[in-house]
């Protein structure tokens, strides 16, 4: 069923047809012995900057604003640190989900190839739901990308951008009854 999906999610466009995706599949066997694995590896210097340093206006704040919504539908408070770095460190479990993939792509490429395999990972997001799977990309594993190079064995030349926990939804987790907000139309799109 994954091979079947990557094989439709590859029809997503990319600049030039360049198609810079890499992708590493985690399932099964491979991820019991992934999560052992991982289990005995410290947290890293991330492999590049997930947001800007002193993210902006009004992107800071529709940041934020998910954290604390996503932080109260599962009952963690303000200043319960340990509560919300547990519940980060759950990304490292794929928050359960039986199957991931790891996807890189060379070093060598610039901002336009890393736009591509953002079409391709949303492709096969879409994909995955059609076929009543549920998702959740990871950019969190950047702060892992040695442990997940060394694990998948990527070539050094390939540069992690991020995971995806791919399983099925727990429809009675609060925290999927979470329904993330958007930006005005007005905000975003200008009529000239
Ligand atoms: C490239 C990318 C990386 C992401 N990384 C993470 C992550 O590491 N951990 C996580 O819990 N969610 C992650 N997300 C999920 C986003 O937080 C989520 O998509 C966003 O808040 C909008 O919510 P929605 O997808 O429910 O509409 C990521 C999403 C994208 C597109």
């Amino acid at each position: 069923m994954l091979a079947e999906l990557l094989r439709k999610a590859a029809r997503s466009p990319s600049g030039g047809n360049v198609q810079p995706w890499k992708i590493y599949v985690v399932n099964g066997e491979s991820m019991d012995r992934f999560q052992a694995f991982i289990a005995e590896r410290d947290i890293e210097e991330p492999g590049y900057d997930i947001y800007p340093p002193g993210l902006w206006e009004p992107h800071r704040t529709t940041r934020f604003e998910l954290g604390e919504q996503m932080y109260a539908l599962l009952g963690i408070e303000r200043d319960d640190r340990a509560g919300r770095i547990e519940r980060m460190m759950d990304n490292y479990g794929f928050f359960g989900a039986p199957a991931a993939i790891f996807c890189f792509l060379d070093r060598r490429m610039l901002p336009p190839q890393w736009s591509d395999c953002g079409m391709f990972l949303q492709t096969l997001m879409l994909l995955c739901e059609e076929a009543g799977l549920a998702t959740c990309p990871q950019e969190i594993w950047t702060n892992r990308s040695q442990a997940v190079t060394d694990f998948v064995g990527a070539p050094e030349e390939l540069m992690l951008f991020c995971g995806m926990a791919i399983g099925h939804k727990d429809e009675d987790h609060p925290v999927n009854t979470l329904r993330s907000e958007r930006l005005p139309l007005e905000s975003f799109a200008h009529w000239i």
